[in-house]
């Protein structure tokens, strides 16, 4: 959004974000965007995170705490949510921006996955989103009508190659954020995923192949690959009390690509791209 003035639709809210790490990270943006809406937060990374990051620049720019939590770790998830309730009292949303593969990073194939990386893969990326909620919950820090979102791919559903492992931790997150959004219900809270398209961050360019992923996606979405700053501004709009009926959603942000077949520039490039094996044929 070009208008730094915000509409003031988190005003009042307070929050926990999770997976903010330097400045390009989609969590990063989302902050700046929750601050920009008018909303409190906290900030939570893991620690080898803090170390290496930069995210005492985000906290000193957003007035936020930051509170070290390695999402593996019930114990640390259990400590970091006694923190925020002594920071904030109750919170009005959560943000679970968190994923790695050590099968991507090292680029195992899908054939070869090492099955104690996998392990990791679907912990960091997937579990801990059932573990934030849960000790959220046990802490009794979620406001009724509170707003939960995690940040999937479309890996979920479709297959992207160089996604690896990662691919099927989405689809295990989306499926917890389901199952706990109709057991939090009865307090009106939502639990959503949003779908976002390939974005450069660190996360993104650890993946071989990115690039290419992201270019295909780019050119096929009718309305491009949107940026980080704008999959913020659809989380803020998830955060508000505008969107207190939705949950249990994958929600795509991702300017068209899900539905998208095929365009004319594509069918066009291919063709020349291919002449010669038509000529062949
Ligand atoms: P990023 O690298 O900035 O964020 C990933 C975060 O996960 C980092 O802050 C990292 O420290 C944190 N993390 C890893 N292990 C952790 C642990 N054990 N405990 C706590 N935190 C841990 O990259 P990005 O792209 O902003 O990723 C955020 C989310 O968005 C991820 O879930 C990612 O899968 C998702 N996403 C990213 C897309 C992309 O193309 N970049 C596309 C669609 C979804």
């Amino acid at each position: 959004m070009s208008d730094q003035q915000g509409y003031g639709l988190l005003t009042g809210k307070k929050g926990l974000i999770f997976g903010a790490l330097d400045e390009r990270s989609i969590a990063w943006r989302i902050a700046l965007a929750c601050q920009r809406e008018g909303a409190e937060f906290s900030l939570s990374n893991a620690p080898v995170a803090l170390r290496f990051g930069e995210l005492d620049e985000l906290a000193e720019e957003t007035g936020a705490e930051v509170f070290p939590c390695d999402v593996t770790d019930e114990d640390e998830i259990e400590e970091l949510m006694q923190n925020v309730k002594e920071e904030h009292g109750k919170i009005d949303f959560m943000l679970h921006a968190i994923g790695m593969s050590p099968n991507v990073r090292k680029k195992k194939g899908y054939k070869e996955l090492n099955y104690q990386w996998m392990q990791q893969t679907l912990d960091i990326s997937s579990i801990s989103l059932h573990k934030v909620i849960r000790y959220a919950d046990e802490a009794d820090i979620l406001n009724d009508g509170a707003s939960i979102l995690a940040l999937s791919y479309i890996g979920a559903q479709r297959i992207f190659s160089k996604y690896g492992d990662m691919n099927d931790a989405k689809a295990l997150l989306e499926s917890i954020a389901r199952n706990y959004g109709s057991r939090l219900a009865d307090r009106g809270i939502r639990v959503n995923t949003v779908s976002q398209a390939p974005t450069k961050t660190s996360a993104g360019s650890g993946i071989k192949g990115f690039d290419g992923m992201y270019t295909f996606a780019d050119k096929l979405a009718p309305l491009g690959n949107p940026s980080a700053d704008e999959c913020a501004d659809y989380c803020v709009t998830l955060f508000s009390d505008l969107t207190r009926k939705v949950t249990m959603q994958n929600l795509y942000h991702d300017g068209g690509f899900v539905t998208a077949g095929i365009n004319e520039d594509m069918i066009n490039d291919l063709a020349e791209m291919y002449a010669d094996e038509e000529d062949e044929g």
